[in-house]
């Protein structure tokens, strides 16, 4: 098969996670008998710097005629880097939700998994940790409180800051779809996450979804409010299959789901829209104190591509090689400094690039 993959390294650590994921490709190509053609694309600070904006009208277009991206992370240190001097509207984080509009990726895929091999890097209790999870978390991602109405306005000389959150039917609906159709692929289960006690929006979440459920009869539905679930996925995250929320409280509870599996250098994210497009990134930040270094965890970048190529390319048996490269590497002992514990091999980021090509067959 051919394919076009535009490539967006971003700021931090990007380029360096970026370029080890890149390899993986290319050895995923060659074992398919592909051809994959990359497009480099600029995106946040890197874009403001060359462009004056964090996303331009071209790189928007590359993405668009590409059949997958694959992103590592924008954005810098807000208290010393001067792109948070700009005005909101024109730093890094402003076109990353440009290009998930841009391109109507709703979807946002998070798997949150405890790595038998990692269980010490786990911050939960041992008999917790012990019992292992694998969850998805499905957060929607281009609607609610990120893209309402907001502006700061002065009432009778006192400031007053005002942030909307809506979703319609439809927003909700296609997003239960995806989350329904992952949960029949996984153990059958959905938890919807909401604040249904309190807000309008989560009522009809609620109900929406309970009206998709219907056509699953085979997955079964539950019902969870936020705060319990911040609480559940400390105390019994092997509770959790497909937990599907919308985009606020699913920014909170994904951080939240990669913190216990031991660190956010371990976990991939696929923002999908309804067709087999999607942009693949790592769940961690552009970490900008050990960019450069060579230090960083390139793995959750190389899982992106994991998933890039079984989303978007349907090449399974390739995306399985990654996977299993993976897992063999953490099993050989080999560690990056964020996964580091006692008896390991410690390695950089190439390093790392390295010893999972050499497992992928
Ligand atoms: C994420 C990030 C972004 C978000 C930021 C950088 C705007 O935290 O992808 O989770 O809040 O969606
Ligand atoms: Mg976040």
């Amino acid at each position: 098969m051919n394919a076009k993959i535009a490539l967006i390294p971003g700021d931090g650590i990007g380029p360096e996670v970026v370029a080890q994921a890149k390899r993986v490709l290319d050895k995923a190509a060659e074992m398919s008998g592909s051809t994959f053609e990359y497009a480099e694309v600029y995106l946040g600070g890197c874009s403001i710097d060359r462009f004056g904006v964090p996303l331009t009208d071209e790189a928007v277009e590359t993405c668009k005629s590409s059949d997958a991206v694959l992103m590592g992370s924008i954005g810098g240190d807000a208290k010393t880097s001067p792109w948070y001097r700009l005005p909101p509207e024109k730093r890094p984080e402003a076109g990353l939700l440009a290009i998930r509009k841009a391109l109507n990726l709703f979807a946002n895929l998070r798997p949150a998994y405890l790595y038998p091999e990692l269980k010490d890097a786990c911050p939960l209790k041992e008999e917790i940790a012990e019992r292992g999870f694998d969850l998805m978390m499905v957060r929607e991602l281009t609607g609610g409180l990120y893209f309402g109405k907001r502006y700061t306005e002065d009432v009778n000389g006192v400031k007053n800051a005002v942030d909307t959150l809506s979703y319609n039917e439809e927003e909700i609906r296609r997003v239960a779809i995806r989350a329904f159709d992952i949960a029949q692929k996984r153990r059958k289960q959905v938890t919807l996450v909401d604040k249904a006690n309190v807000l309008d929006s989560s009522r009809l979440w609620r109900s929406v979804v309970a009206e998709v459920a219907k056509d699953y009869p085979d997955v079964t539905l539950t019902n969870m409010l936020v705060d319990n679930c911040a609480m559940q996925l400390v105390k019994d995250p092997a509770q959790f299959d497909v937990v599907l929320t919308e985009n606020m409280f699913g920014d909170i509870l994904s951080d939240e789901a990669s913190m216990i599996s031991g660190s956010i250098g371990m976990l991939s994210s696929a923002s999908l829209n309804d067709t087999k497009f999607g942009l693949y990134e790592p769940s961690g930040g552009s970490a900008p104190d050990i960019a450069g270094k060579g230090i960083a965890n390139p793995i959750a970048t190389i899982l992106s591509a994991a998933m890039l190529l079984r989303f978007s390319l349907d090449l399974d048996r390739e995306a399985d090689a990654v996977e299993n490269a993976v897992r063999q590497v953490l099993a050989d002992g080999y560690r990056t400094g964020d996964i580091m514990s006692e008896g390991c091999t410690q390695v950089g980021t190439a390093e790392m690039g390295d010893l999972i090509l050499e497992r992928m067959g």
